[in-house]
């Protein structure tokens, strides 16, 4: 039965208590975490968000009611205990910050009464991941996800004290707009008003925060929401949030100092970690050719080859038809790796066809000097060598090559890069390898819709060298755009913003809008840009992804309260969810039933 808490004031949260609090009458409240009856003597360990305190109940003197309560209290019954901080009586635990001391009670109240969880609530919980989100409020009891929540905060409550020191204003823009072209899909909300007719959830602010700056607010800041209608995986969300700026008169540099000095900032307060500024950078180019990916993980080596070159006119064909196709032949140098059994070798090509590789071509470079290669046969003595050489490739290495269009190429051995190192342990959670890319292509060719589409967004500024391009060769026009990379993840990206309306009005037209298109979707931008715009920029950070990096989490779910799983469904609302026929015809929408 519960008992109220009334005449009671909680005067220390549990993991506060500390030897300095001995000899102290306190009142601590929380969950009980176990309870261990040892006949006589019973230890309960009571658990708040800022820790454990273990309570001692001794019959030689606790009074028999208060030893029965005690004996009788369950895992996660809600207590008050009112009581002296005593030195521990036996061993001290030095797993846990209040170990050398306990609580000798005088009066424990049973405030609420609960069911046995469905699994226990524990650090590195066994229990699967679906489990504990159906029941997400029990899960969020683990002190695990708490320290992460709790760093989220610190993280957000930092972030505006750095940007407000900085002059950053924080201003907050609608949920319920138009869409905006961030390339996900939108999600869409009807309106009541004007039936037939669609709110989009922003994919960002984007267009709001270039608004602002028509304005004239010079710096804005948000830690905004966000909706994307994309496939999910471990680092995206269909909602997430955003770390969301933009400033006038600024160029790229500006946006980068800036976001250094916050980055080192937040790294020395959080974490302690110092951020050695400045931050390095790297050209998209250079990322692609060296790492095959604009999000390069630089805590370990392995870089790509292009030995394009060396193969061209070798007996293999896979080799020089790919080159023939206008692709390229690179590989990389699993050092050490040449006694790696077939099975796995097998395994790393399946791997890679999941990024469009055809194969994966190998040379395993044995102690004893000789060789194992799946190509070997097609190729003389000397190719063979040459192409050893131009890998680097000496007795006990693993040589890998995919070859095809640099897409696929690209696509492929950077993540089989990335898998190889996660499978040789090469990734330390400890160390942050930031990494600014720059000089993005503007646009990039979508197979799937025949055209060039915006590699960022279509308010991205070509840089000014390449602006004669954007209609006779947009394939080779850069954008002053950067992304701030954190050990191989995205964390960050952003840009400078066209401002002229004529460039605006060709970048339209080279993404194949036409000036109605454009002006039906952005019009109001464009008008806007008629009255006075400032130069501007900006970035938005991932806020979920910076804080699993610094949580050393693996997954963007491990820092969200509330997060949902791969079909973007929440487990413990069951949302999105049916809704009665009223509250469709009221919105004029009839559901049509799902096809088989
Ligand atoms: P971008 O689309 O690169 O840029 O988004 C910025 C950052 O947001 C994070 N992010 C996500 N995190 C979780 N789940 C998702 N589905 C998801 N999608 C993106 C990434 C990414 O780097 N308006 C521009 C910014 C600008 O130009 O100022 C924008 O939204 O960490
Ligand atoms: P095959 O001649 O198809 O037996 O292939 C010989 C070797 O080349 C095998 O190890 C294949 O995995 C590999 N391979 C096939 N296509 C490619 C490709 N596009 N790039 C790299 N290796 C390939």
């Amino acid at each position: 039965m519960a008992e109220s808490m009334h005449d009671l004031k909680r005067t220390h949260c549990c993991g506060e208590l500390s030897a300095a609090n001995v000899g102290e009458k306190v009142t601590i409240m929380g969950w009980v975490q176990k309870n261990r009856n040892k006949g006589g003597l019973v230890f309960v360990d009571v658990r708040d968000r800022s820790g454990i305190i273990q309570i001692v109940c001794d019959e030689a003197n606790t009074d028999t009611a208060l030893l029965e309560k005690a004996a009788s209290l369950r895992a996660e019954y809600v207590v008050a205990v009112v009581g002296e901080v005593a030195k521990r009586s036996g061993a001290v635990n030095d797993k846990i910050a209040t170990g050398e001391i306990e609580i000798l009670p005088s009066e424990l109240r049973i405030l609420s009464e609960a069911q046995t969880p469905p699994f226990p609530i524990e650090e590195n919980s066994k229990t699967k991941e679906d489990v504990r989100l159906k029941y997400r409020y029990l899960d969020l009891r683990r002190p695990d996800l708490q320290r992460n929540l709790m760093l989220r905060s610190r993280v957000m409550t930092l972030t505006r004290q750095f940007f407000a020191e900085e002059g950053f204003l924080e201003v907050e823009t609608p949920m319920l707009g138009k869409s905006t072209p961030e390339g996900a899909r939108d999600y869409l909300v009807p309106s009541r008003i004007h039936p037939g007719s669609f709110y989009g959830l922003p994919q960002s602010p984007q267009l709001y925060k270039q608004l602002l700056m028509c304005s004239g607010f010079d710096r804005y800041i948000q830690i905004a929401r966000c909706f994307r209608d994309e496939d999910l995986r471990a680092d995206r969300q269909p909602e997430f949030t955003q770390i969301d700026m933009e400033l006038s008169f600024v160029d790229v540099d500006d946006v980068i100092d800036v976001n250094e000095r916050y980055l080192a900032k937040l790294f020395k307060e959080v974490l302690d970690v110092d951020v050695q500024l400045p931050i390095q950078r790297m050209t998209w180019q250079e990322a692609m050719d060296r790492f095959g990916s604009d999000k390069p993980d630089l805590r370990f080596g392995m870089e790509l080859k292009d030995v394009t070159d060396v193969v061209k006119g070798c007996g293999f064909g896979v080799f020089t038809g790919a080159i023939e196709n206008g692709g390229s032949v690179r590989g990389i140098n699993a050092k050490g790796q040449g006694a790696m059994p077939r099975k796995k070798i097998d395994k790393l090509t399946a791997f890679v066809k999941d990024y469009g590789a055809k194969g994966l071509a190998y040379i395993a470079l044995q102690e004893d000097g000789t060789e194992k290669s799946s190509f070997a046969k097609f190729m003389t003595e000397e190719e063979m060598a040459a192409l050893i050489a131009a890998m680097d490739g000496e007795p006990g290495d693993l040589l890998l090559f995919a070859a095809d269009k640099n897409k696929v190429v690209w696509d492929s051995l950077g993540a089989l890069r990335v898998e190889l190192a996660k499978e040789l342990g090469l990734l330390d959670k400890n160390e942050f390898r930031f990494v600014w890319i720059t000089e993005f292509p503007q646009f990039e060719w979508s197979e799937e819709q025949g055209r060039f589409v915006a590699m960022h967004h279509p308010f991205t500024m070509p840089m000014e060298e390449d602006l004669p391009f954007l209609e006779s060769d947009p394939g080779k026009v850069r954008a002053k755009a950067y992304d701030i990379v954190l050990n191989g993840n995205e964390i960050g990206g952003g840009s400078v913003r066209i401002f002229q309306d004529d460039v605006q009005e060709r970048m339209f037209e080279a993404l194949g809008f036409t000036k109605e298109q454009a002006y039906s979707q952005f019009g109001f931008l464009l008008d806007a840009f008629k009255y006075g715009v400032p130069p501007h920029a900006g970035l938005a950070y991932g806020l979920d992804r910076l804080v699993m990096l610094m949580a050393k989490q693996d997954s963007i779910r491990d820092v969200i309260a509330f997060p949902k799983v791969k079909d973007a469904s929440c487990l413990m609302t069951e949302a999105p969810g049916m809704v009665d026929e009223k509250q469709l015809a009221e919105l004029g929408l009839e559901t049509k039933p799902e096809e088989e």
